[in-house]
């Protein structure tokens, strides 16, 4: 299983110290994006075993993907609930789109972008549980959340060495300049100025 080095060798730049230090106090719009988020992944896979039904790698990866995204929110639906928290609607973050918007129209590109994009949401996820853990463990009442993000943080490197390998699998050329690619942008998200506070947002506006 890829190691959480790995994962954060993977990201052009760890979670910044301005957006973690956000995180407390907005630990309920926290929970429901997440939630939203294991719903949003197991639909992403499903919608991958709809599309490419003559992939049989794909279809055994991401049909158990999915089960898997689909515990998970179940799961952070139970945590919420546990705190707390009601449950509801909330806009994503610009996240997800400002990746997907340069996926290319043509497969085999369509799909290997697709899975390229799967890696890194995967790896961002597992690098900021990881964060967010310790700080969430040092507060008696947020400590079970954060023992939870230890135990997801695991999966999520596991999601990400998945999506990474099938990239690889179904790219008739060498994927590195792909890879390069996105993580210069998944790196800016991340670092430039947000004006929404999600799992996946950039830099808190002040
Ligand atoms: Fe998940
Ligand atoms: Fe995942």
């Amino acid at each position: 299983m890829a190691g959480l080095d790995e994962v954060k060798a993977f990201l052009g730049c760890a979670t910044p110290a301005a957006w973690l230090a956000r995180a407390p106090e907005n630990l309920d719009i926290l929970l429901i994006d997440h939630a939203h988020c294991e719903k949003k992944a197991a639909s992403t896979a499903l919608n991958l075993l709809f599309r490419y039904v003559d992939k049989r790698n794909l279809l055994s990866s991401m049909s158990q993907l999915a089960r898997e995204e689909l515990l998970h929110f179940e799961q952070v639906v139970e945590m919420m609930e546990r705190h707390g928290v009601q449950y509801g609607h909330l806009s994503p973050s610009r996240y997800a789109q400002g990746l997907r918007q340069h996926i290319r129209p043509t497969e085999p590109d369509k799909l290997v972008d697709t899975l390229i994009i799967g890696a890194f949401i995967e790896a961002r996820s597992c690098e900021r549980f990881d964060a967010l853990a310790p700080l969430l463990q040092a507060n008696p009442s947020t400590a079970d959340i954060g023992k939870y993000y230890i135990f997801l943080l695991k999966s999520e490197s596991r999601h990400y060495e998945g999506y990474l390998a099938l990239a690889r699998e179904y790219s008739p050329v060498h994927i590195e300049n792909r890879i390069a690619f996105f993580r210069e942008v998944e790196r800016e998200l991340i670092e430039t100025p947000d004006t929404d506070f999600r799992f996946h947002s950039g830099v808190p506006q002040a």
